[in-house]
């Protein structure tokens, strides 16, 4: 098992000395690669295909206008999108077809180069794994382990872990900590009552290991990466895949303290931005939507093919950041910025857990007493830093109680209150 070793801490103090340490990420999940006739031969009996997997067939070219991860890879190139690490939280391909995971991992490795991230920080999904030995007859994870560039990672020693423990360790900058989680370790394995492929889980190694292998080094951001999601997301009853022992993790990280650490993880296609527990210490947990997946109907009208960027930061021990969703439009054939979507918002934050009610007085202040006066929230943010970082969930709470105790109402576009900060603004009411 790698552990981390002793490093000088960065100061986190946040002061205008010096910046607090800080992170950005350009956050893909479940690209679902897929090649049409794998899917009709080996997963559809022969039967044509009435629903594509995904927007990103391996007979799409490269560079086709239509292609969504080219169209990200123009972005990147043309510098409209930027940052220090790429992360994609599993499932490159469907049904672990083996043309699709290896253009998948490529495409991910093309575009961190084009970013000049280093590599890809990749972890497994479901879909990776051949757990009904449809193509490897061996190993369930044989194409995966194959890769070239190795995968998960090209540090041998990391790569060991993840496939021995369930998990490796990562140090990509002085002052950022990246574990791995394989949630999908045992898939292939079954019982008489249990199919492992049904579900994730979290190695017991990873559970026993973190306090110890994290303890000579307490690193200023911490991220653990997974696929599947350690709680359930609001979802129909038929969804069981939850990861097996997700409540212990993000326990086990809440007892680490501050800093608090930042779970990312995707498989639902559900966007979500949560705090696990009201605990100061307690992780954020972010659920990254499909990148390029077709959106099954029944969660259609609340997701979106989107990937983001997530800028983080540790001030006074406190992880805190904000993130942007970049939405798919399949009718302009682009990835576009701001705009709202049943999906996550355009724009938002975490880290910053207010008492409410002063929150509220401090935006009142902010509001102008003319009753025909209104400020936009990106204003109200500009003059008050810290609701920035104010989660979204938060926000209908506290509109609520601007209405109730100091007589402000909003307003949005589309009637809605979680939307970019510049589309929602306040005015007096009484
Ligand atoms: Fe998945």
């Amino acid at each position: 098992m790698p552990t981390a070793t002793p490093k000088p801490c960065p100061r986190s103090t946040g002061s205008a000395a010096t910046p607090p340490p800080s992170v950005r990420l350009l956050v893909v999940s479940d690209v679902h690669f897929h090649t049409p006739l794998f899917q009709q031969h080996q997963v559809n009996g022969g039967r044509s295909l009435t629903d594509s997997p995904s927007r990103l067939s391996t007979d799409i070219a490269l560079g086709d206008p239509q292609n969504p991860f080219y169209a990200l890879l123009r972005l990147v190139r043309d510098g409209k999108v930027k940052a220090d690490v790429l992360v994609c939280c599993g499932d490159l391909t469907t049904c672990a077809d083996p043309t699709a995971m290896n253009l998948g991992w490529l495409q991910l490795h093309r575009l961190a180069d084009a970013l000049k991230a280093g590599e890809p920080v990749v972890t497994a999904g479901n879909h990776d794994i051949d757990s009904r030995f449809k193509v490897s007859g061996t190993s369930p994870s044989r194409a995966l382990k194959l890769l070239d560039p190795p995968f998960p990672s090209a540090d041998s020693r990391a790569a060991a872990s993840y496939w021995s423990n369930g998990y490796c360790i990562l140090e990509r900058k002085p002052y950022l900590r990246i574990i791995l989680a394989n949630t999908c370790a045992l898939h292939g394995y079954s019982t008489e009552t249990d199919r492992q492929s049904d579900h994730g889980a979290f190695s017991e190694q990873l559970l026993h290991e973190i306090p110890t292998a994290i303890e000579a080094w307490r690193a200023p951001l911490n991220i653990l990466l997974c696929h599947h999601h350690p709680r359930e997301i609001d979802l129909p009853g038929e969804d069981r895949s939850v990861a097996r022992d997700g409540e212990r993790l993000l326990a086990t990280l809440e007892r680490l303290g501050q800093p608090n650490w930042l779970v990312l993880h995707g498989h639902r296609h559900l966007p979500s931005v949560k705090y696990a527990s009201s605990n100061a210490s307690s992780p954020i947990i972010f659920s990254a939507g499909s990148f390029a997946a077709s959106l099954h109907l029944r969660i259609q009208g609340r997701t979106a093919n989107q990937f983001y960027i997530i800028d983080i930061e540790n001030t006074d021990a406190q992880l805190r950041g904000r993130f942007e969703a970049w939405t798919w439009s399949q009718h302009e054939a682009e990835w576009r910025r701001g705009e709202d979507t049943s999906a996550l918002p355009a724009s938002g934050g975490f880290g910053y857990r207010p008492y409410l009610a002063h929150a509220a007085q401090v935006i009142a202040s902010l509001v102008p007493a003319r009753m025909d006066g209104t400020i936009s929230w990106r204003d109200i943010e500009t003059r008050a830093p810290d609701l920035r970082f104010l989660l979204i969930d938060d926000r209908s709470p506290l509109l609520d109680l601007l209405r109730a105790n100091h007589g402000i109402e909003w307003e949005s576009p589309n009637g809605r209150p979680m939307v970019g900060s510049g589309f929602l603004r306040l005015g007096r009411i009484r």
